[in-house]
């Protein structure tokens, strides 16, 4: 059965349950062809092991998809973002990019964020508090990050509406499959952003920040030396920050919060030991990792065990698929608030990891640990609606009752950490 699975599997017309739940065809894969090869001669590769190996090897595995993204997006709006921003991009471009970048967002930048966050949050729970039914999404996990990366170019609030909605339709393009309305969505999204962007960096040009923490103004700046990003490199990795750090986080937040009713055991852990919140975020973003699928392209000749890759080869890394290795992660289909270690690859790895990585994690924890306070009672109020993507999983819609009330037996109870029960 697993092994007809995995024969039969197909990122590009996938069976209608895939959504709901991946990973048993992630498993069968990863038991009888890790690395699967597709008709169009990719490869998807889904133990972890191999995904570090091509991870850590970046001129054996390029990020470099001028080519790919030529072919799949044309002569379009959409081809002249993704083939510039800096996660598809290699040296030396993407190490420039990386360290103006980057350089807004160390540990110290971000803690300087947490008071701003929190207050947030906590005006996201008082306009939650009282009312019967909310979406988890639109009135709370969706509305963190579009706030916090806003903050970060210092874009000004009444200019935030349009943010999401830009985001969705541009990494919506990165979907394996891609239909005409969605690549008109994707290119429609893109050229707006451009033109919002222009004036808000020719304004910015006349008022610059304090490039310490305005991103915006670092990236318009430099590094200090004479080389500054032209301008097509300058809009579209802003375009990029803006939607990287945005439906990552949301769904981190929707998917952890959704698990939590599922995994009633992992709720009662939180609610008992809030300082457990920083091993559940990590066990959050490896068993439902918000981006389940990175790529490369082969450079040179490159062998997997059996399977020889010519130069330029494409191959898919399954994050989604490595995060469950058994060979890992003991009992990978168990959420474990509690589990050590726990070295998911949910940020990537090597090179290209995720920059926002410290700044993903704390708007997790106070938004799952925030919520889990005010709502310790929350359950959903009808069926939650997937986003229906591949590559990034999530939901678009989770009704929920906010419930302040606590549960008989949910404080000071013994458990196991990690029973649905
Ligand atoms: C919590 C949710 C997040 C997840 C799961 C996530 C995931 C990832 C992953 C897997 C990559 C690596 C892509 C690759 O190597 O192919 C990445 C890269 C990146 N992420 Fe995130 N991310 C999150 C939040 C953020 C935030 C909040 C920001 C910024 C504000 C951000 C900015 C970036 C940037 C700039 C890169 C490109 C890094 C490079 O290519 O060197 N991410 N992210």
């Amino acid at each position: 059965m697993a092994r007809a699975i995995a024969a039969r599997f197909d990122l590009m017309e996938l069976p209608a349950d895939f959504y709901d739940d991946p990973y048993p065809y992630y498993d069968a894969l990863r038991s009888h062809e890790p690395i699967k090869r597709f008709a169009d001669g990719s490869y998807f590769l889904t133990r972890y092991e191999d995904l570090i190996r091509v991870y850590r090897d970046t001129k054996t595995f390029s990020s470099d998809k001028s080519k790919e993204f030529g072919r799949k997006f044309g002569d379009s709006p959409l081809r002249d973002h993704h083939t510039s921003s800096l996660v598809f991009r290699d040296p030396p471009v993407h190490t420039r990019l990386r360290r103006l970048i980057g350089g807004a967002l160390t540990p110290r930048h971000v803690a300087a964020m947490e008071t701003g966050l929190v207050a947030l949050v906590e005006r996201l729970l008082d306009s939650i508090a009282g009312r019967e039914t909310i979406d988890l999404i639109d009135d709370f996990a969706g509305a963190i990050p579009v706030e916090i990366i806003g903050n970060l170019l210092r874009v000004p609030h009444e200019d935030r509406g349009p943010l999401r909605g830009w985001s969705l339709a541009i990494l919506g393009a990165l979907e394996p499959s891609l239909g005409m309305e969605a690549a008109a969505r994707g290119n429609a999204a893109v050229s707006d952003m451009l033109e919002y962007l222009r004036g808000l960096i020719a304004e910015r040009r006349r008022h610059l920040g304090d490039p310490e923490t305005d991103v915006l103004s670092r990236l318009i700046l430099g590094d200090g030396g004479d080389e500054r990003l032209d301008a097509k490199d300058l809009l579209h990795n802003c375009i990029f920050i803006l939607n990287a750090g945005h439906e990552t986080t949301t769904n981190l937040i929707g998917n952890a919060l959704v698990s939590l009713v599922a995994w009633p055991c992992a709720r009662r852990i939180l609610l008992r030991t809030p300082e457990a919140i920083e091993s559940a975020v990590e066990e959050f973003l490896r068993f439902e990792s918000s981006n389940q699928l990175g790529n490369r392209i082969t450079t040179r000749p490159v062998r997997f065990g059996e399977v020889e890759m010519p130069p330029e080869t494409r191959i898919w890394l399954c994050i989604g698929a490595a995060n469950r290795d058994p060979l890992k992660f003991p009992d990978p289909d168990r959420l474990d608030v509690l589990r050590s270690p726990n070295r998911h690859l949910a940020f990537g790895s090597g090179p290209h990891q995720c920059v926002g990585l410290t700044l993903g994690r704390l708007e997790a924890r106070v938004a799952i640990s925030r919520f889990l306070q005010r709502f310790p009672g929350y359950e959903l109020a009808a069926p939650a609606t997937r986003g229906g993507r591949v590559r990034f999983r999530g939901y678009l819609h989770v009704p929920c009752r906010p419930r302040a009330d606590r549960r008989p037996g949910w404080i000071g109870e013994n458990s196991d950490g990690g029973s649905r029960s």
